[in-house]
C-alpha cells in the first residue's frame, strides 16, 4: 500500500509553478483526491497503521479531505484543525508563520479528550509553522502529537526541524 501511494503521489500530483503567488511551486493533489484507489491508498499510507491514534488531526483544507480518509480507514475520529473565525464554539488560536504570509488556526479543545494520542495529517509539510502550529494547539487541548503524516514534503523548506522532537511520516520528499 505505501509503495502504491508513492506511486499514485508520483504520477498523480500536478506542480503548478507561481500558485499562489509569484515564486511558490504549487503541488496540486487534486487528482488523487478524484482518483479511487490512488485516494484508498494515500489515505491508509497516510493513516500510519504502526503509530499508535487515538484520533486525527485534519489541517485546513486539504488536509480536511485527507485526514477524515485516513481517519475512516483506520476506525478513528477527526479534530479539524481550522483557519480562523469558521468554528462557532469556544477555541484555542495559534498564530505561525506561512511559506506566503502569515496564518493562525483554530480547535475545539474539547474535541480533544485528555490524553488522547493524535496524529496530525495535511497533505504538504512545507516551513512547518502550519503543522507546528497543530501541535501546540492540541498539547493546549490536553492531548498528546503522536506524529505528523503528510503526503509530500519538501526538505528544502526544513519543516522537519520546524516540528521538534514529532515522529513525521511522509509518503514523499520532494
Ligand atoms: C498549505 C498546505 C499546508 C501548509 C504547509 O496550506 O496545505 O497546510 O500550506 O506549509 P508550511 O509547512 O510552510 O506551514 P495553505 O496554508 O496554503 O492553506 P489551504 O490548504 O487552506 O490552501
Amino acid at each position: 500500500t505505501a509503495h502504491r501511494a508513492g506511486v499514485a503521489l508520483d504520477t498523480l500530483v500536478r506542480v503548478q509553478q507561481d500558485f499562489p503567488i509569484p515564486g511558490v511551486l504549487f503541488r496540486d493533489l487534486t487528482a488523487v483526491l478524484a482518483n479511487a484507489p490512488a485516494l484508498a491508498d494515500v489515505a491508509d499510507a497516510l493513516a500510519w497503521a504502526e503509530a499508535d491514534v487515538d484520533l486525527i488531526a485534519g489541517i485546513e483544507a486539504r488536509g480536511f479531505l485527507l485526514g477524515a480518509a485516513a481517519a475512516v480507514r483506520r476506525g478513528l475520529g477527526v479534530v479539524a484543525v481550522r483557519k480562523p473565525g469558521k468554528l462557532p464554539g469556544a477555541v484555542l488560536a495559534e498564530d505561525y508563520a506561512l511559506e506566503y504570509g502569515r496564518g493562525r488556526l483554530e480547535m475545539h479543545p474539547d474535541d480533544v479528550p485528555a490524553g488522547a494520542r493524535v496524529l496530525i495529517i495535511d497533505d504538504v509539510l512545507a516551513t512547518g509553522g502550519t503543522a507546528a502550529a497543530a501541535c501546540r494547539l492540541i498539547r493546549r487541548a490536553g492531548g498528546i502529537v503522536a506524529g505528523i503524516s503528510v503526503a509530500v514534503e519538501l526538505p528544502a523548506l526544513g519543516g522537519r526541524a520546524a516540528t521538534g522532537e514529532v515522529p513525521l511520516h511522509a509518503l514523499r520528499a520532494w
